[in-house]
């Protein structure tokens, strides 16, 4: 699983360095090129040769025992690096990270390298609970260090409690997830690589008069989720935006509207140059027949509003859909796959995605939804509740599958 994986195993001196050769051993063993970075205290406790030997490369010690000329070893090291894996990691050097000191081969390959690291801390009790630690290990998080939280148990000075090494298989499992997750990112990133995507998303807004108006409760979340998995999928992305109760994502063009008929020809606008259509706004069905450019007065009778439908969005799109994706969007909060297949068919989308509304967790303002995706054939995926952010990757890939037969699961 991790063949052809370039690894730079940093050891660091405290007696759990000896764990490290099966560490060293099975990265090996999983296909792994481990290049061995160790400090001088990890020498004490380990041999550079019982390390040399289960990598087959050099190990590396000194920053001035510089073996080849054609290359600053800790720059090359740090520049060939898939992953810089630290385990052990000492409280020393989780504390030298922090701070950014480069007084070792170990520490100076550290700040060079622009791969991803991943520190094993392992320490006495005490040490791993030290506010100084602590308050360095968060520094680290914050700068995107992946950490594998030491186990509990009986430590090597006598204590029981948190700061053993995690063992080596559970590493090289988080190392394997690691490259996993990475090469599911990656070719995420490309499977809208090429398609105009275009959301629609939030409420709409009919006025009454310049004071008054009616609108809903959308709060343009599960739009804006779409709109920026799309951006993170290598679409070219436009979004037409209501009302939102959200900042709008920088970095994607956004065009702002306020009632259905304002959607209706921002949309009309983008529509020919579209692959994917996604029309998640919730749109207003009715606005008042009559707009009062002055505040209506009050009177001593009650007041009747007479209202006519707007246009249907989607269901115009669906008529004049010339190789368009088209997605719709339902909130129903009774006979989900019922409502659901009869606005796919009425609007002629490719795919529809619907929610019961009244499930917890899912609909209008909520970070997480329960939908269910349907095509003309009927359900395609249940989902069950999660982020929308993680709704808008599932149903991407589903578009994505659908339009280049790109699989990302
Ligand atoms: N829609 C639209 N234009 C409208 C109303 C709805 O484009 N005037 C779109 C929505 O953006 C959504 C889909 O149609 O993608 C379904 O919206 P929904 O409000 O659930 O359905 P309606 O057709 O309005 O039916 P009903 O309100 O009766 O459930």
């Amino acid at each position: 699983m991790l063949q052809g994986k370039k690894i730079v195993l940093g050891i660091t001196g405290g007696i759990a360095a000896y764990k490290a050769a099966a560490l060293c051993s099975g990265l090996v063993k999983q296909g792994a090129d481990v290049h061995v970075i160790m400090t001088r205290s990890a020498s004490k406790f380990i041999t550079e040769l019982t390390l040399q030997t289960l990598s087959r490369n050099p190990v590396h010690i000194d920053t001035f025992d510089e073996r080849d000329p054609e290359v600053v070893t800790h720059i090359n090291l740090a520049d060939l690096a898939d992953l810089v894996l630290i385990a052990p990691a000492t409280a020393n050097t989780i504390a030298k990270m922090a701070h950014g000191l480069a007084d070792d081969m170990l520490s100076s390959t550290l700040l060079a390298t622009m791969a991803p690291i991943m520190v094993a801390p392992a320490m006495n009790v005490h040490m791993y609970q030290h506010p100084a630690v602590v308050q360095n290990m968060n520094t680290l998080v914050s700068r995107g260090v992946l950490m594998i939280e030491p186990g509990s148990g009986m430590l090597a000075c006598g204590y029981v409690g948190k700061g053993r090494l995690e063992e080596p298989e559970t590493i090289i499992r988080v190392v394997q997830d690691f490259f996993q997750a990475q090469a599911h990112r990656n070719q995420l990133s490309q499977a809208l690589a090429g398609k105009k995507v275009t959301v629609t998303a939030g409420a709409t807004v009919e006025r009454i008069d310049p004071v008054r108006f009616i609108t809903n409760d959308s709060s343009g979340k599960m739009g804006i989720a779409i709109a920026k998995s799309a951006r993170d999928m290598g679409a070219s992305v436009r979004l037409i935006a209501g009302t939102v109760q959200v900042p709008l994502p920088e970095g994607i063009e956004t065009v702002r509207v306020q009632s259905a008929q304002d959607m209706y020809e921002a949309v009309l606008g983008e529509w020919n140059s579209t692959d994917i259509m996604v029309q998640t706004a919730a749109v207003a069905d009715y606005r008042p027949r009559t707009v009062y450019d002055t505040k209506m007065k009050k009177k001593d009778e009650g007041l009747t509003l007479e209202l006519e439908k707007t246009v249907d969005i989607l269901e115009s799109l669906g008529q004049r859909k010339q190789g368009q994706f088209l997605i719709g969007f339902a909130a129903e909060t009774n006979d989900v796959a019922e409502h659901a297949m009869g606005k796919l068919k009425r609007k002629n989308c490719d795919l529809l995605v619907a929610n019961d509304v009244t499930t917890v967790g899912a609909g209008f303002g909520t970070d997480t939804n329960v939908v269910q995706i349907y095509d003309a054939d009927g359900l395609v995926v249940d989902l069950p509740l999660m982020s929308k952010d993680d709704v808008a990757i599932q149903l991407l890939s589903v578009v994505a599958k659908r339009l280049n037969g790109v699989s990302t699961s």
